[in-house]
């Protein structure tokens, strides 16, 4: 393909924008498009952007200020912005900077082909419609090109909650399930393309109910049907909300064995107070005693989650609510963060605390997380894994990979393939990793 245009991306934010991606450089292409891993020889550079947390858009508006030199010296460059700013954004940005052809919002994916027909032809395509039909029905994927051991899959999208700091109601929608035999189908060709771990993404994972033959399925019988495909050895999903995790996800933690030991459940305070007022619906106590129950099931099972600090009217006893829950889950892995107003939530109204008392108790949280997750990375020194090996390591003969845990582990002269997973032993706990030999 001597002539094919080339296809710059750049994602910020979740899991889901990384899927989103593939699924748009697939997308594109169809319409003639190669990747590059450099916008510099690029024909298309399209930003899948995130709008989580503070200053989003104007770091893609930074960001697009940048390729003002590139645009000049290529005039046919397509500059293209996709992703939750979009969402959020839509015509704005083209007003912003006129050099971008293209704003496509995360419900619009499908429409990519006909718009990219129409900048092609110097025009310009906007699309941040919430339409009816699923946006990867038409997303053909097509070469059957390898891929390494493993892959994301969205499974849903979109959310009812509507926590009170959160814009993803408003920037992914309403939740939606994609049917079952459509996720079993894209499962399948990942399997033979090579991936041996699906890790199963929704922004309200654990509230799927997806069409299946006699009747919607939850996301337990999801998993088990996921179960059944020859091939695939490890099944994870996230992210999940306490308040959907029903007995048959806790039951399945324990018996089934595909299913990593792995959780990622979110509860952003230990305060009840907080709690309601950022509309959580469930209490500390409620949250609680999810883990025991998880626990009950799987008792070595890894726990993460997300935290927000200075959520508008937080006390001092709401914090000391906050380290007393996470002292008493004891995580081995999680995200803070500091609360950043997002325009149009509810919180956004309200008074805000003050900003160096809100960083003040974000280190003190950060300090006990990082304590918690050395002590049970250090713990692992000693015991037998199983490794899914990734990729080869920083030095010569070594190989990397994720434990069932999802700590990262490298071997030393590992007689290994990508994609073979075997048990090891953990020598070594470094800073961001663990050190394992072969058994
Ligand atoms: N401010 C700070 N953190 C936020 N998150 C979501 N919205 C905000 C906000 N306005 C965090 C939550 C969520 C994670 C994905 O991002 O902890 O679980
Ligand atoms: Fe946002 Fe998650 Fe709350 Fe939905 S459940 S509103 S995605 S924080």
């Amino acid at each position: 393909m001597a002539d094919a245009k080339k296809l710059y991306i750049k994602t910020y934010g979740c899991q889901m924008n990384v899927y989103d991606s593939e699924r748009m450089a697939e997308t594109l292409g169809g319409q003639g498009y190669v990747e590059t891993k450099t916008p510099d020889d690029a024909d298309m550079i399209l930003l899948n952007t995130c709008h989580i947390r503070e200053k989003a858009a104007e770091k893609i508006y930074s960001e697009l200020g940048r390729y003002k030199g590139l645009k000049a010296d290529k005039p046919d460059l397509k500059i293209g912005v996709a992703g939750c700013v979009a969402q959020a954004e839509g015509e704005e940005i083209m007003r912003r900077q006129p050099m971008v052809d293209l704003v496509v919002g995360p419900q619009s994916y499908h429409r990519l082909p006909a718009m990219e027909e129409a900048v092609a032809k110097g025009g310009k395509a906007l699309d941040t419609d919430f339409p009816e039909e699923d946006k990867f029905e038409h997303l053909k994927s097509r070469p059957k090109a390898k891929r390494g051991p493993t892959a994301f899959l969205t499974v849903q999208e979109g959310c009812d909650k509507f926590c009170a700091f959160c814009v993803v109601p408003y920037t992914r929608g309403a939740e939606v399930s994609r049917p079952v035999e459509r996720i079993l189908t894209e499962a399948r060709d990942l399997v033979e393309r090579g991936v041996r771990e699906i890790t199963l993404l929704g922004q309200n994972v654990n509230a799927y109910h997806g069409a299946g033959p006699d009747g919607d399925m939850t996301l337990a019988q999801l998993i088990w049907a996921l179960d059944e495909i020859d091939g695939l050895e490890r099944i994870r999903f996230t992210t999940s909300h306490p308040n959907d995790m029903d007995d048959a996800l806790i039951e399945a933690h324990g018996s089934c064995s595909k299913l990593m030991p792995y959780l990622h459940l979110p509860v952003q305070s230990g305060s009840d107070r907080i709690l309601k007022a950022m509309n959580r619906k469930h209490t500390a106590q409620d949250y609680l005693r999810v883990i025991e129950r998880i626990r009950a099931a799987r008792p070595d099972i890894l726990l993460s989650g997300d935290f927000i600090v200075g959520f508008p009217c937080e006390t001092d006893q709401d914090f000391e609510d906050t380290m007393a829950l996470v002292e008493a889950v004891e995580y081995g892995q999680a995200y803070s963060f500091k609360y950043s107003t997002r325009p149009g939530t509810p919180a956004a109204e309200k008074p805000q605390i003050d900003d160096g008392l809100a960083t003040e108790r974000l280190h003190r949280l950060q300090e006990l997380l990082w304590t918690q997750q050395r002590c049970i990375q250090d713990n692992m020194v000693g015991r037998e894994v199983s490794v899914l090996f990734e990729k080869p390591g920083r030095l010569a003969g070594q190989m990397g990979g994720k434990s069932e845990y999802l700590h990262a582990v490298h071997v030393d002269d590992a007689p290994v393939e990508r994609g073979d997973i075997r048990k090891v032993k953990i020598v070594g706990s470094e800073k961001n990793s663990l050190r394992g030999a072969m058994i």
